[in-house]
């Protein structure tokens, strides 16, 4: 005897793509269905295939509307997964759609879609088996979401061999490092400031006025060093300024600026980089970097903005 929970368990072990595979009934009603059952089948003729609960409200629509769209879902589509993947889902409610073969509604920014004119239909248990002719399709380069074992994730790929081995680790945090970093250094080349400058900014930004010693002690790493000829530039160039004392220095109105703009330009790039994590990845990858970080720690390294280094 079968346990279903076991069963169930047992076939969650088999990683696979997240689809939303959708129809207009022949009452013109839209429906939409979350769909981990999807596979292909042939190539020729290109035949793929799917299936849905018989108690599915929408059951009568895949089988009568005689075409369907299946919709690859991308990592950050998390939330098209929930939507029509209940019983109360919100589905199509404010939701753009464009419209396909036989009218159809697609969803927009998917990794792949194949739009389908219904083939064949089996039967299979408590499950409707529906084999689609593939009519037309439409594929991007955008990772996909993954479901394995009831919960989602993305795909890491295996690094290629020539990247294993001494050094994998270092090569890949500066590959990550400088893809990063790429805008606050164009950003950067373009006001002509150097990494150094780009510290004093910081620091000034976040506490002034400061003296040429005390951001001279702090903007120290990997061998770089703040001298005057850097706070002489800066100063030359009216992105700081001498404080009323005369001892220390401060931002200038265009020293702010160009501080702001780089700060936000660099959290653009962090932004857009940590788009297809969710939350408890990206506390977990900092969790670790952090660790790492503690683990090799120098004592002359204090806190740089990121991005301040070429
Ligand atoms: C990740 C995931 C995969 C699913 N895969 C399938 C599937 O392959 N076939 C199916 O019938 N239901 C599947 N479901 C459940 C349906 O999406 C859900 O039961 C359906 O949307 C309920 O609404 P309905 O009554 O309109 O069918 C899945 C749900 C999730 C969250």
């Amino acid at each position: 005897m079968i346990d279903q929970r076991e069963f169930r368990r047992a076939l969650g072990s088999f990683a696979t793509g997240v689809t939303v595979v959708t129809a207009r009934g022949p009452d013109g009603v839209d429906v939409g269905v979350t769909a981990n059952s999807f596979n292909s089948v042939s190539l020729d003729p290109p035949l793929v295939l799917w299936s849905l609960n018989k108690a599915s409200s929408s059951l009568s629509a895949f089988l009568e509307g005689g075409h369907f769209a299946v919709h690859i879902l991308s990592a950050d589509q998390k939330d098209f997964s929930a939507r029509f993947g209940s019983r109360n889902g919100v589905r199509f409610a404010d939701l753009e759609v464009d419209r396909g073969v036989g009218g159809v509604p697609l969803l927009r920014d998917c990794t792949t879609r194949f739009q389908c004119r219904l083939a064949f239909c089996y039967d299979g248990g408590d499950h409707q088996i529906l084999v689609g002719e593939v009519v037309e399709f439409a594929h991007q380069d955008r990772p996909p979401l993954v479901y394995h074992g009831g919960r989602f994730g993305h795909v890491h790929a295996e690094s290629p061999d020539e990247s294993r081995g001494p050094g994998e680790l270092l090569r890949l945090i500066s590959r990550v490092y400088h893809r990063l970093n790429a805008d606050t250094q164009r950003e950067l080349a373009d006001n002509a400031l150097t990494p150094e400058s780009y510290w004093v900014l910081h620091l000034l930004g976040v506490r002034s006025p400061q003296t040429p010693d005390a951001l001279k002690g702090k903007v120290v790493r990997g061998g770089r060093r703040l001298t005057d000829f850097h706070l002489e530039a800066l100063r030359a160039d009216d992105f700081i300024r001498h404080d009323a004392s005369g001892e220390g220095f401060e931002l200038t109105a265009r020293g702010r600026e160009t501080m702001v703009r780089l700060a936000a330009v660099h959290a653009a790039s962090e932004e857009g980089a940590l788009a297809g994590f969710d939350r408890s990845e990206v506390a977990l990858l900092k969790q670790f970097l952090e660790r790492l970080f503690r683990s090799i720690e120098q004592p002359d390294v204090i806190n740089a903005p990121a991005g301040s280094e070429a």
